[in-house]
């Protein structure tokens, strides 16, 4: 399996941290592997130890056919990597970093200035292709990181957060290049926070949290675990927010989920639309004003939540809370340890014009 991504028993720790803590992975060559977990769950980690660029305490790796460990320099020579952080030359301008990529591959020096022309315009970046990489923005050198990724077409492909800090037309256009990769037979392994990402292009889906794998599968074999239809209500006042949690919890099947900001409350459901009508009557009753209400399927969100307890992005705005943890829940603050400064969003259902997955 020359393209194909394998690991066993992974360790890493830094201290008393258990960064990985027995981490099993296999990405089949062709495909993409979805890396997803909260802030500090370890995926960086695993990225850094499968490109060679950390040595694990134990465990074993081998990709592209050849063991991490005892041959690092060979896998190098078979993997692209963009790290969560941009690597760009300030100094350079973003035709001169991308040609020097190139060079460093050995490409032929018109080869790699057609390529550099041809990544700076997949980009949105030939207009600013002459001007150092020190005048970009923080978009700008995300991009630009990610096409001296692609410089050359290595058979095993690492991003790690690819898209984060892109906006909405950027990050469609790296989806499309991620699609023509995985359609031409690269094998793809990325962490992202937004969960609509995973599903657009992962063709399976591991979720990690305190260094360990805590579920696996196909983005509908993770959401069908986390069971059928849910019902969603937003509420047109803030202080109606606990009348509804009582009614959906009493209504409902499990956990309630509150997002303060966006004034909903969600719960799975067993009944549909009679359900639905009924939760409709009881908010009524105890005169609970409803902006929207709607029953729909579990979202990469849903099954984030139930399985880690708690939402992507903890750093960012409103993470959404369960009733389980509604107690100490500090729904809105900035929790999470090892913060890295990501977009304070949520990839929720948004849609986007593309459908499919790279490759299948
Ligand atoms: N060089 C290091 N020294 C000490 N601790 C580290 C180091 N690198 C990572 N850690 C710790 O290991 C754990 C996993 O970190 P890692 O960067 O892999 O998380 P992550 O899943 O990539 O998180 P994020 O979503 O925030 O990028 C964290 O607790 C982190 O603080
Ligand atoms: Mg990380």
């Amino acid at each position: 399996m020359p393209g194909a991504i394998h690991a066993e028993g992974l360790v890493k720790t830094f201290g008393d941290v258990r960064a990985l803590d027995g981490v099993d992975l296999d990405v089949p060559e062709g495909t993409v592997l979805g890396l997803l977990g909260p802030n500090g769950a370890g995926k960086t980690t695993a990225v850094r130890v499968l490109t060679t660029l950390l040595r694990p305490d134990s465990g074993r790796a081998v990709v592209a056919g050849v063991d991490v460990l005892k041959h690092p320099n060979e896998v190098r020579r078979s993997i692209g990597l963009s790290g969560q952080f941009a690597a760009v030359d300030e100094y350079l301008t973003g035709r001169e970093n991308l040609e020097m990529v190139g060079q460093l591959y050995q490409m032929p020096a018109r080869a790699a200035k057609a390529r550099a022309g041809e990544l700076l315009e997949r980009f949105n970046l030939t207009d600013a292709a002459d001007r150092t990489a020190k005048t970009y923005s923080g978009g700008m050198r995300r991009r630009l990181d990610l096409a001296a990724a692609l410089v050359v077409s290595p058979p095993v492909m690492f991003m790690d957060e690819p898209t984060t800090g892109l906006d909405p037309r950027n990050r469609q256009a790296l989806w499309e290049v991620i699609q023509e990769l995985v359609a031409g037979g690269t094998t793809l392994l990325l962490t992202t926070q937004y969960l609509e990402e995973a599903d657009h292009l992962a063709h399976d889906i591991c979720v990690i949290d305190r260094g360990r794998v805590i579920a696996r599968g196909t983005s509908d074999q993770l959401k069908a675990r986390t069971g059928g239809e849910r019902v969603e209500v937003v509420v047109h006042e803030r202080d109606h927010i606990a009348v509804a949690e009582q009614v959906l919890r009493a209504l409902g099947k499990g956990e309630t989920t509150v997002q303060e900001h966006t004034r909903k409350v969600t719960v799975p459901v067993v009944g549909g639309a009679k359900l639905l009508a009924e939760v409709i009557r009881e908010l009524d009753n105890r005169g609970v004003e409803i902006d929207d209400i709607g029953l729909r399927r579990p979202t990469l969100d849903d099954v984030f939540i139930s399985l880690t307890g708690h939402g992507a992005e903890e750093d960012g705005a409103d993470p959404g809370r369960t009733s389980a943890d509604a107690d100490q829940a500090p729904a809105g603050t900035a929790g999470a340890a090892g913060t890295t400064g990501t977009a304070g969003t949520t990839g929720t259902t948004g849609t986007t014009g593309t459908t499919g997955k790279g490759g299948k």
